[in-house]
């Protein structure tokens, strides 16, 4: 397979990260972020070294436009950019969002398969063409990266898919980005439909070629491989794999596959890998669903060695069973990192080398509350300290939060609770009775926050080992038809379900708060 691009040949033949976590991520049930945690992702992207972050969709609602703009105001390293239809409206929206960037975007898509056109576009394939023409030239006259997408490619007839890609390289697209939407295709196919785009569509040697995939079929991550074997020399993946329904390429398995497996695949990202563990906790704590403990290269299992045959070679030499380090991941080795007699600065060193950036935080407080951790547990873990600074990030600009709670429970008794929440600034305190102390708790604070919500999924998780580790909570919460997550960690499970309550009544405020709804006709 030859590649002809000047800046995809020789030194600089390497796979670009582009990472949507931020727009197609978000798009996974219960994963909305607020500003700030979109702006904590960015930065942590940066630190990862990725490309390309796709900061959101810019025209679908306010806040998604204030998210794009406030990471393209944070991240001075990779290319910023936003999502937009072809419609005029779209493409200025998307190029007021990252006007501050320092390497400002924009991605613009129209689906080309014939089953979109017909239903849900209502175009003829010469209005397509003419819409990709007219909304990448006009792009152009703002901005020179220009991705392009054919939305549902994998489904398109691969000669009108051709024709489309030649025209948006003409009319200015550096980058063609070809999606299996529908997570349909599988790798051989996907591979064999990169080889003839780059071949048919004319200019093709001049752009790079881009693979968006889901993963619908468990196969995201091999047709992404697979693009790139046929000369696709950008991926769009996610931190965790997060996206709508069984979400994207997981950014972390596809990185580590072409690390370890360089001797097949000649080309590799410039993700610094030892960021990646530290991607994944912080995104997991944000959006309040746990990583899956089998999940590649980043679950709890990962490296975890059970059978006995296993343990003893890993233990003779870790090459026998172990093909990646777990330290070049950045997984914390887990021993005692602090205690109670550190002081500040070991705390800051630390963070730091955790890939949490201790400018972002109010140190004062953290520091407190690392004190008082240290006094309730004897050893404090490299996760509880994740844990701990997420907790206090959360908590920024609040409308709800936990002022006290109290419980009471026994044998012979009905679990009872009180809560007082300061609620934009005024306390307000209710009790309940309830079927355990977190139902009781639970229905008081419904009552203090006059919130009226269904829970739909609870689940608690011990984040470190021993009866004083550290507990987190998630769960998921239901108003109004909008789901939210929420979560919490705290030492004692009743406080740490509460919190996690409280968080997800956060959210259901910033959602409201959110103008419009995602527009209809999106991704
Ligand atoms: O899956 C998809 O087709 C998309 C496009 C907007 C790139 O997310
Ligand atoms: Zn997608």
């Amino acid at each position: 397979m030859t590649v002809s691009n000047p800046e995809i040949n020789g030194h600089d033949d390497y796979v670009r990260i582009f990472d949507t976590t931020l727009r197609d991520g978000e798009q996974s049930p219960g994963a909305t972020m607020n500003v700030e945690e979109k702006v904590a992702i960015a930065r942590q992207l940066e630190l990862l070294n990725v490309d390309v972050i796709e900061a959101g969709f810019a025209i679908s609602s306010e806040g998604d436009f204030e998210g794009v703009r406030r990471v393209a105001q944070a991240v001075a390293k990779p290319v910023v950019l936003s999502l937009a239809r072809t419609n005029q409206g779209d493409v200025e929206r998307a190029l007021k969002a990252v006007e501050q960037a320092a390497r400002p975007g924009i991605h613009i898509f129209i689906a080309t398969s014939d089953i979109h056109l017909k239903y849900k576009l209502q175009m003829n394939r010469e209005e397509v063409l003419a819409a990709v023409t007219r909304a990448v030239s006009f792009a152009k006259r703002h901005l020179d990266h220009i991705e392009f997408s054919c939305e549902d490619a994998s489904r398109s007839d691969w000669a009108y898919l051709a024709t489309v890609c030649e025209e948006a390289i003409r009319s200015g697209a550096s980058v063609i980005n070809i999606p299996d939407t529908t997570g349909h295709a599988v790798p051989e196919e996907y591979g064999r439909l990169f080889a003839y785009l780059r071949e048919r569509a004319g200019g093709a040697s001049g752009v790079v070629w881009s693979a968006h995939c889901h993963n619908d079929l468990g196969l995201a991550v091999a047709n992404s491989l697979a693009a790139i074997r046929n000369g696709a020399r950008q991926v769009e993946c996610t931190v965790n794999g997060i996206g709508e329904r069984a979400g994207n390429t997981s950014m972390e398995e596809v990185v580590m596959a072409l690390k370890t497996r360089k001797d097949l695949f000649g080309v590799e990202s410039r993700v610094n890998t030892r960021q990646i563990y530290a991607a994944s906790r912080l995104l997991s704590q944000i959006i309040g669903q746990a990583v899956p403990a089998n999940k590649p290269i980043v679950g709890d299992n990962a490296f975890a060695h059970e059978a006995g045959i296993h343990q003893d070679g890993v233990l003779k030499h870790k090459l026998t069973y172990e093909i990646m380090k777990p330290e070049d991941i950045g997984i914390p080795s887990n021993k005692l990192v602090l205690g109670k007699h550190s002081g500040r600065h070991a705390l800051v060193e630390r963070l730091k080398e955790l890939g949490v950036e201790p400018t972002h935080l109010d140190l004062n407080s953290v520091f407190a509350e690392f004190k008082a951790l240290c006094d309730k547990k004897k050893v404090v873990y490299d996760d509880d300290l994740l844990a701990l600074v997420t907790e206090e990030a959360r908590h920024a600009g609040e409308h709800y939060a936990l002022a006290a709670l109290e419980v009471a429970s026994s044998s012979k008794s009905t679990p009872a609770a009180t809560v007082t929440l300061n609620v934009g600034g005024q306390e307000r305190t209710a009790s309940s009775t309830g079927d355990g102390m977190v139902d009781a708790c639970y229905k008081a604070i419904c009552k203090a926050a006059a919130a009226n919500v269904t829970l739909n999924r609870y689940t608690v998780k011990s984040i470190t080992r021993g009866t004083d580790a550290l507990g987190e909570v998630n769960c998921l919460v239901v108003n109004d038809g909008m789901t939210v997550a929420g979560q919490g960690a705290h030492s004692d499970i009743v406080m740490a379900s509460a919190l996690a309550f409280v968080n997800a009544l956060n959210r259901l405020e910033l959602r409201r708060h959110a103008t419009g709804q995602r527009p209809t006709g999106g991704p």
